[in-house]
């Protein structure tokens, strides 16, 4: 192992604490693998009030915020993750925090976002300096945190805890930057000085995203193709032309998944467990999502599924347009998801026509997407951007096979069925290019007939959950780029110390 390193990830949300999507997992799985491997990371949260009593630790500290000149008081917990040695920082404010969802109500933004991440990330910075324990690299995450990465190079550049501070900032999805009115600035704590197009300013508004982009030491997204995809205007959000003056310092890390949470031969919340050599468990699992969703015993029709939040970007309008050609088949279809209200309006309207094959549930409930991966036959994933995708990931794991649309991170993980990929054991999913309900169907065509072909089916199954897509790999990326960061910190400060001072 390289030497260990003292690492502080501050995110908005992880598991088992709060969780909404992929970023959870990842603020999870990330400093459990640390950890694993030697490493002092601790990780920054805020302390929301459906965050479990159990979970909340012990408080530790008080915070006195003073970013627009009225000081906000709050205060720090510790608590650890569970099942690991991995110390959490709790920020507590319960007028900003104690709300039942992270960031919305009813599918609408909180009006007051802007001031409960500034609080956030100054607070996270003010309660680690509290702990005297001094991280070598910190590492932010999304909008939520990009106004530490600022803080750090602005406010506390000349701090004596935190100065010459090396820092990661991982992009998880450029589609939430953190863009306000420029009015509102001041809030922020941060200076009209930082508002003009090399840093803050975005078409005449405030991004804070930007901010984090301009100062991070090292930016990396979660997959290799969504790193290079967003320096194009196709992918960019308008943000392409300035990722692409930091492309010598943004790289991609792809996502793994822990398989101490998601693992068919393990998971407590599947009805049989089973693995590669023993597939027979899978066929019960399936029975099982059946009579959870009401859907006929049928074990001759495929059963598709879909586990995701409903919003534009997933492609669900182009599921929406499909499924009536393989309904009309005979395959059934399970969807579970909550967001978009028009987009949950639109999926059961579609799925009412189709009572016998189709159900759709919506909310959020972590146990029942466990049985829906090991339950289901093919996972449609047709995002029209995705960074990562860790549900595509956990389908390849649970013998579910994916049906994705080439992009980021489903490029990256999903090899597509050709005779070429079959013969050398690589094929483990069903991959198309355009971003339209024809190519959609297409692909689900293709499911159709592969679900006649047995051997080809469990082949692919199997080559699935034996890939490796753990953690490791992806942690060990990470280390590499903190190292990074440490090292390219060092050198600037070495050119600013002018040795003939000392
Ligand atoms: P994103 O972060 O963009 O939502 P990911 O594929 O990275 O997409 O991660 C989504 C995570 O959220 C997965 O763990 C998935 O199982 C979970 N998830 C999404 N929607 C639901 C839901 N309605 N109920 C339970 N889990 C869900
Ligand atoms: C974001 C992305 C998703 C990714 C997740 C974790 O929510 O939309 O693709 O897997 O972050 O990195």
């Amino acid at each position: 192992m390289t030497h260990p390193l003292k690492i502080l990830i501050v995110a908005a949300e992880a598991t088992p604490f709060i969780k909404t999507g992929g970023l959870a997992d990842v603020a999870q799985a990330l400093p459990g693998a640390l950890h694993r491997q030697g490493h002092d990371v601790r990780l920054a949260l805020p302390c929301y009030g459906s965050i479990p009593a159990s979970l909340k630790g012990t408080q530790r500290g008080t915070l006195f915020v003073n970013l627009d000149g009225t000081t906000q008081y709050g205060a720090w917990r510790e608590t650890r993750l569970p099942d690991v040695d991995v110390p959490v920082y709790l920020i507590e404010n319960d007028h900003y925090f104690w709300r039942d969802h992270p960031y919305s109500v009813n599918g609408y933004e909180y009006v007051d976002n802007l001031d409960r991440f500034c609080f956030f990330s100054r607070g996270v910075l003010d309660a680690v300096a509290q702990t005297g324990w001094r991280p070598d690299v910190v590492h932010g995450n999304d909008w939520h945190t990009a106004p530490l990465i600022t803080y750090l190079n602005t406010h506390l550049a000349n701090h004596t805890f935190w100065r010459g501070m090396p820092t990661v900032y991982t992009i998880h999805n450029l589609g939430y930057q953190g863009c306000y009115p420029k009015n509102l600035l001041p809030r922020t704590g941060l200076g009209w000085d930082l508002f003009h197009p090399d840093c803050l300013e975005f078409y005449g508004e405030l991004n804070l995203m930007k901010g984090a982009i301009a100062f991070a030491t090292k930016i990396n997204t979660v997959s290799r193709t969504y790193a290079r995809e967003i320096q194009t205007p196709a992918y960019g959000l308008g943000l392409d032309g300035f990722l692409r003056t930091r492309k010598k310092d943004l790289t991609g890390i792809k996502n793994g998944i822990d398989y101490s949470l998601w693992n068919p031969q393990t998971d407590p919340h599947i009805t049989a467990n089973y693995s590669p050599d023993k597939l027979a468990g899978k066929q019960r699992c399936k029975r099982a999502v059946q009579d959870l969703a009401d859907l006929p015993h049928r074990k001759d029709v495929p059963l598709f599924a879909i586990v995701t939040r409903l919003v534009w970007e997933k492609g669900i309008d182009l599921i929406v347009e499909a499924m009536d050609s393989f309904l009309r088949k005979g395959a059934q279809l399970v969807a579970l998801g909550s967001g978009d209200p028009h987009l949950e309006v639109a999926l059961e309207t579609a799925g009412a026509r189709w009572p016998d094959q189709v159900s759709v549930i919506l909310g959020y409930d972590e146990p029942l997407a466990h049985s829906i991966y090991a339950g289901a036959d093919f996972f449609i994933m047709p995002s029209r951007s995705e960074p990562c995708g860790l549900t595509q990931m956990y389908s390849l794991a649970y013998g579910a096979i994916p049906i994705v649309r080439r992009t980021g991170g489903l490029a990256d993980t999903v090899t597509d069925l050709t005779p070429a990929n079959l013969a050398k054991g690589l094929a483990t999913g069903l991959v198309f290019r355009p971003a339209t309900a024809e190519a959609l169907t297409r692909a689900t065509h293709r499911a159709l007939r592969l679900y006649e072909d047995l051997k080809t089916l469990t082949a692919m199954r199997r080559a699935g959950m034996r890939e490796d897509l753990s953690w490791e790999r992806a942690s060990a990326e990470y280390v590499a780029l903190y190292n990074d960061a440490i090292d390219a910190t060092k050198k600037r400060y070495a050119a600013t110390v002018d040795p003939a001072k000392w």
